[in-house]
């Protein structure tokens, strides 16, 4: 079992709450009501599914990667309980390698700081996005962590001190970046970063 397979245990009962208004203001930033398609990666345990689903239309879908196939089972358990059925499919695969296209949207929520080499994954996703697709990326920063944010790249197999939003400042129109409010749990500034493939 890996660590995120373990994570995933008591993943939702530890941090559900606590970013539950980070997802609001994400997928609010991907104006979804036009949207078909939505690539969520990493998808963990399926947090974000509902937000997005509740701003798309119902034949709209979200295809959710993660590394993990127990953040994976922990997903499908919710799009089951939810009764979501065929709006979301949800795959077992690596950022580098998962072969995932055909998507007008892309949510990226607390990866960029996880995944190994996060601007080359970034350029991957960003290859798939269709021309004039939206991206929208949430993550914490810290130049120099204190406790907490050395706790948070602890447990969660982190590195909050990367400008994990430069990928997307580099190739985006309307690149726009907020801070999130501030809770101190983050360990660093919750930021969302927003911005659209050129058509
Ligand atoms: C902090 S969790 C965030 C999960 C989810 N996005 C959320 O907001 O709750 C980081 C996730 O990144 C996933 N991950 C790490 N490396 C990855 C990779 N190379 N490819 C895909 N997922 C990866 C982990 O399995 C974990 O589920």
């Amino acid at each position: 079992m890996g660590w995120y397979d373990w994570f995933s245990s008591f993943y939702d009962s530890s941090l559900e709450a606590l970013y539950a208004d980070a997802r609001a203001a994400a997928a609010d930033g991907l104006s979804l009501s036009s949207a078909e398609r939505v690539l969520d990666l990493p998808v963990g345990t399926g947090q974000s599914l509902g937000p997005l689903l509740e701003r798309l239309d119902p034949s709209a879908t979200v295809v959710g990667v993660d590394l993990s196939a127990g953040m994976v089972d922990k997903a499908r358990a919710r799009a089951e309980r939810s009764g979501w059925g065929s709006r979301v499919e949800l795959v077992v695969g690596d950022v580098h390698t998962v072969e995932v296209e055909g998507y007008d949207r892309l949510h990226v929520f607390l990866g960029m700081t996880a995944f190994p080499r996060h601007e080359e994954a970034f350029e991957r996703l960003w290859a798939g996005l269709a021309p004039g697709g939206r991206a929208a990326v949430v993550d914490v920063y810290a130049e120099k962590p204190g406790f907490q944010g050395k706790m948070v790249n602890l447990v969660a197999r982190a590195d909050i001190t990367r400008r994990a939003w430069e990928p997307l400042e580099r190739l985006a129109e309307g690149f726009e970046r907020v801070a999130l409010p501030p809770n101190p749990k983050y360990g660093g500034e919750l930021w969302l970063a927003t911005g659209r493939k050129p058509s």
